[in-house]
C-alpha cells in the first residue's frame, strides 16, 4: 500500500470535508492510505478543534497524531509530502508559492487563484521546482462522470447533443452572513462566479467537449453579472457558450436561491441528461432519458464519501509515479477557465480591491 503524507491548511470549512473522505478512505483500507500529518491553522485552539471535530485518530491516520501548527511552522514540517490548500481565494497564491518553495507538492482549492496571471506564475514555479501542483477541481474525478463521458461521448446514447443547462444555485442566506465572509467580502473576492460559477464552466468543459486542456476546442463567450450595489460582488452570475460545432451552453449561478431539481440538463436528439445534488459541485446521482422510451439509465453514488477521496487518490497516484501535473485537471484547464472569469469579470467592470493577488 502506497502512503500519501498531507498537510492541511486551514481549519475550515472545506479542509474539513476534504479531510473526512481521506480517514473514511483509511478505515476502509483504501489502496491508498492518505496520513494528515499536520493542520496549519491562525489559531493552536482553532487547529486542535479541527483536529477532534474531524475525528482524526492514530486508528483512521495510520498511526499517526497530526501536529497543529502555525502557517509558519506548517510551510517547513518536513513530514508534509502535500500540501492541501483550503482557504480563501486571495490566500491561495501567497500560500502556494511559499509550499512550493518549500519543496512542498500543491493540491489548491478552486478557483486556484483570483486572476489569471496569478495561475500562470504558480504553474510556472510548479514546473521550476518539478513539483506536482493542481487545481483541486474535484467534479471531475467522479465516477460518476467517467460513466457520464463513456454514455455522452463514446457510446453516443444521447444522439448528437445540441444544448447544455446548468443552474448552479446556492442560497448563502446573505442577509445572516457577515459583511466580512468570503461570500460577501471583495477583499475575499467575494460573490457568486469564482465560488461556484467556475463549476458552470467545468460542467460546461466537461459535456461539450472530449479535449481538456490544450486539446479544448474554441468556443465564444457572453456573459452578465449583476454586482450588488452594497457589496459591490455578483450574487448573480450568467454565462452563454457557443461552439463551433454549434452546441450552446446556458449558464448561471446566483447566491440568492437553491433548488431540489435537476441542476444540469444535457440534451442531444435522442434523449437528455440529468444530474442532481445538494451541491451541484459532486454529481452523486444522474438519470438519462430517452424519447422513444427505452429504460432510462439511473446511477446513484451511495459510497459515503463526500467525493473528495476521487481527486486526493489521483493526486497519490501522480506524485507516486513522479508527475507534476494532472491529466484530467491539467494546467491548461486551469488557465482556460480561469482567463474566462477574468473576462467575465472585466465585461461587467467587477474588480477586486487585491487586483493581482
Ligand atoms: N471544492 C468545493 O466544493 C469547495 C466548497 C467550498 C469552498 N471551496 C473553496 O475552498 C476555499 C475555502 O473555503 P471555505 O468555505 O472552507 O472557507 P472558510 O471556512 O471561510 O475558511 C477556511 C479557512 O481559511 C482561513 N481563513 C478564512 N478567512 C480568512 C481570513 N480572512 N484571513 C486569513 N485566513 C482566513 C481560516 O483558517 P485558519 O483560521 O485555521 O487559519 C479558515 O478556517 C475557497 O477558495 C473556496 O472556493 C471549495
Amino acid at each position: 500500500m502506497s502512503t500519501l503524507n498531507w498537510g492541511i491548511l486551514g481549519a475550515g470549512n472545506i479542509s474539513s470535508q476534504f479531510v473526512h473522505d481521506l480517514l473514511l478512505n483509511n478505515s476502509r483500507n483504501g489502496k491508498i492510505m492518505h496520513i494528515v500529518r499536520s493542520v496549519g491553522s491562525s489559531s493552536q485552539e482553532k487547529g486542535q478543534k479541527f483536529v477532534d471535530s474531524t475525528g482524526i485518530t492514530i486508528e483512521n491516520n495510520g498511526g499517526v497524531t497530526p501536529s497543529v501548527q502555525s502557517y509558519k511552522e506548517f510551510f517547513t514540517n518536513k513530514s508534509i509530502d502535500v500540501v492541501y490548500i483550503g482557504t480563501p481565494h486571495p490566500f491561495h497564491r501567497k500560500q502556494a508559492i511559499e509550499a512550493l518553495e518549500n519543496g512542498k507538492h500543491v493540491l489548491c482549492e478552486k478557483p486556484v487563484t483570483v486572476t489569471g496571471e496569478s495561475a500562470r506564475e504558480l504553474i510556472a514555479l510548479a514546473k521550476k521546482k518539478n513539483l506536482f501542483f493542481m487545481e483541486a477541481v474535484w467534479t471531475r474525478f467522479f465516477p460518476s462522470i467517467d460513466l457520464i463521458k463513456k454514455y455522452v461521448f463514446q457510446e453516443k446514447v444521447l444522439g448528437d447533443t445540441k444544448r447544455l443547462w446548468v443552474d448552479f444555485g446556492y442560497d448563502a442566506g446573505l442577509d445572516t452572513l457577515p459583511a466580512t465572509s468570503r461570500v460577501r467580502d471583495p477583499k475575499l473576492a467575494g460573490g457568486a462566479l469564482l465560488d461556484i460559477g467556475v463549476y458552470n464552466i467545468t460542467y460546461a468543459r466537461i459535456l461539450l467537449d472530449t479535449g481538456v486542456g490544450k486539446n479544448a476546442s474554441e468556443f465564444d463567450v457572453k456573459s452578465f453579472q449583476t454586482i450588488d450595489e452594497n457589496d459591490g460582488v455578483d450574487y448573480v452570475s450568467s454565462m452563454l457558450f457557443k461552439y463551433k460545432s454549434g452546441k450552446h451552453a446556458i449558464l448561471s449561478c446566483t447566491n440568492y436561491s437553491s433548488d431540489d431539481g435537476p441542476f444540469l440538463r444535457l440534451e442531444g436528439t435522442k434523449g437528455k441528461l440529468e444530474i442532481w445534488a445538494s451541491n451541484p459541485a459532486c454529481p452523486k446521482k444522474f438519470k438519462i432519458t430517452f424519447k422513444d422510451g427505452t429504460e432510462p439509465i439511473e446511477y446513484e453514488d451511495t459510497t459515503g464519501y463526500n467525493g473528495f477521496i476521487y481527486e486526493a487518490n489521483a493526486v497519490a497516484e501522480d506524485i507516486a509515479q513522479g508527475r507534476i501535473e494532472n491529466s484530467t485537471m491539467p494546467w491548461d484547464e486551469t488557465l482556460l477557465v480561469m482567463d474566462i472569469m477574468d473576462k467575465v469579470r472585466k465585461d461587467s467592470g467587477l474588480q477586486y480591491p487585491m487586483g493581482i493577488e
